[in-house]
């Protein structure tokens, strides 16, 4: 197992290039099953994550040829696909379940493994199942498996979402893309990923509108179009990098990114006295000393990101004062505490409350990560502590995180993977 061995205290000084997003990257690349037409996509990530989900579209029976050095993929299909999505390549990445309506949209059947909870939560699919159900589909769960069936194709419906899903919402308008007729679906997640995902659909042919806030109008086509889409900047790993900017930053640039569509962890970090200058498409953090305590709730697009809770936590600990975070999305999203008390945080949980007393000045120690932003917030807290910090089971940084030591590093962070 591979450790990273981070020494804190030491200014970082430079810009980082943002990598594409993770979270479009996925749904993108489940949208490729519904066109048989030759499919460009750039600035991918290349992390674990996507590397499984192109694992996946092969054994479906994609052609996928990747460019490493422009980060770019070539797809192709030419032959009937699969319509099985096994367990081995699901057990480690849950959006593998976003081929599910395309996989029936398209052949009226599919077979895919029931993706398994993890770290953070149970995550069910049942929301995802409701949308399908509604568009016609027959489900049944048998030995871990989702066996859905459409024998006459996918029809046209209104489906009203009883909550938000950022997956469930992708999986229902990659069904609904391509089944006979129109549907409306409505309390969509919106998140900048579904809405870049949306744009490629677009590209590729796909009739797909918003009528309101979270409201799309979707009218089925079967004819489908080559295209080249770039992919959005990862928004997540932008606002992971920022909140590094405000803890051991002198001055960080920021370049090819939207400041709009972080316009609300710009705010806050603002509100909590980082000093941020923001242009066109560039963001400045400036060495920021002063830092308050703030109260944040995470909460769908456009409220601040569950996937920032864990690193925002760590910039809590060297605000003056007692902050509050309450997280409303997962049920379990603070495996990252214990880790972070080992390094002398002061925080209390309370169910899904967490208080975060600061100034702390952390100690470095040996910490385990345990999911994705969990461990991203442990390489914060060690780039702002005393002595070394050795982190072990980076693959969850992996995931998510492209060249990560290698960013840091260029902006003088003191950081070595073992
Ligand atoms: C996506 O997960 C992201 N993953 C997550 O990022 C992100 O944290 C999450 O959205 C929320 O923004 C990808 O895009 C690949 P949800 P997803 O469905 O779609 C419950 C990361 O770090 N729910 O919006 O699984 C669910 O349990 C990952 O990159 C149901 O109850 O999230 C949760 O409490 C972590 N039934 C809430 O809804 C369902 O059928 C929101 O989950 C589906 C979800």
């Amino acid at each position: 197992m591979q450790k990273l061995i981070i020494k804190g205290k030491k200014k970082l000084l430079g810009s980082i290039n943002i990598s594409g997003s993770k979270n479009a990257t996925l749904p993108i690349l489940a949208s490729a099953l519904l066109s048989n037409k030759d499919i460009t996509l750039k600035n991918i990530p290349l992390v674990q994550d996507v590397y499984t989900m192109i694992n996946l579209l092969k054994f479906i029976g994609l052609n996928i040829q990747i460019s490493k050095k422009k980060n770019t993929l070539k797809i192709s299909s030419n032959k009937k696909l699969k319509t099985i999505a096994p367990y081995k390549l699901l057990k480690t990445m849950r959006a593998g379940v976003l081929v599910l309506g395309p996989l029936l949209a398209k052949y009226k059947k599919a077979k895919v493994s029931l993706p398994g909870g993890c770290a953070i939560g149970a995550r069910p699919v049942n929301l995802h199942l409701f949308a399908l159900e509604k568009l016609g589909a027959k489900i049944k769960i048998k030995n871990g498996y989702i066996h859905a069936t459409a024998k006459n194709g996918l029809k046209g419906a209104i489906i009203k979402f009883p909550s938000i899903s950022v997956g469930a919402t992708e999986n229902a308008i990659l069904a609904a893309v391509s089944a006979q007729g129109k549907t409306i679906i409505s309390n969509c997640a919106i998140e900048p990923e579904i809405q870049d995902m949306i744009v490629f659909l677009k590209k590729i042919g796909c009739n797909i509108n918003f009528i309101s806030k979270r409201k799309i109008l979707i009218i089925g086509t079967k004819e489908f179009k080559s295209t080249s889409h770039e992919v959005i900047f990862d928004r997540i790993e932008l606002g992971t990098y920022l909140i590094a900017a405000a803890l051991v930053g002198e001055k960080i640039i920021f370049l090819k990114i939207k400041p709009k569509v972080v316009e609300t962890e710009i705010k806050l970090l603002k509100k909590m006295g980082v000093k941020i200058k923001i242009s066109k498409n560039k963001i400045i953090v400036f060495k920021s000393s002063k830092i308050s305590s703030i109260n944040i709730k995470t909460e769908p697009y456009p409220g601040f990101p569950t996937d920032l809770q864990a690193q925002i936590m760590v910039l809590m600990l060297k605000a003056s004062g007692t902050s509050k975070i309450t997280e409303n999305i997962f049920e379990n999203r603070f495996m990252h505490v214990p880790e972070l008390r080992r390094m002398g945080a002061k925080i209390v949980t309370n169910k899904n409350v967490a208080l975060v007393t600061g100034p702390t000045n952390l100690s470095g120690a040996e910490v385990m990560a345990t999911d994705l932003r969990a461990s991203v917030s442990l390489v914060l807290a060690a780039l702002n502590a005393d002595n070394r910090t050795i982190i072990n089971r980076v693959y969850h940084l992996d995931r998510g995180y492209e060249n990560l030591e290698k960013k840091l590093k260029k902006c003088k962070a003191n950081i070595n993977r073992t």
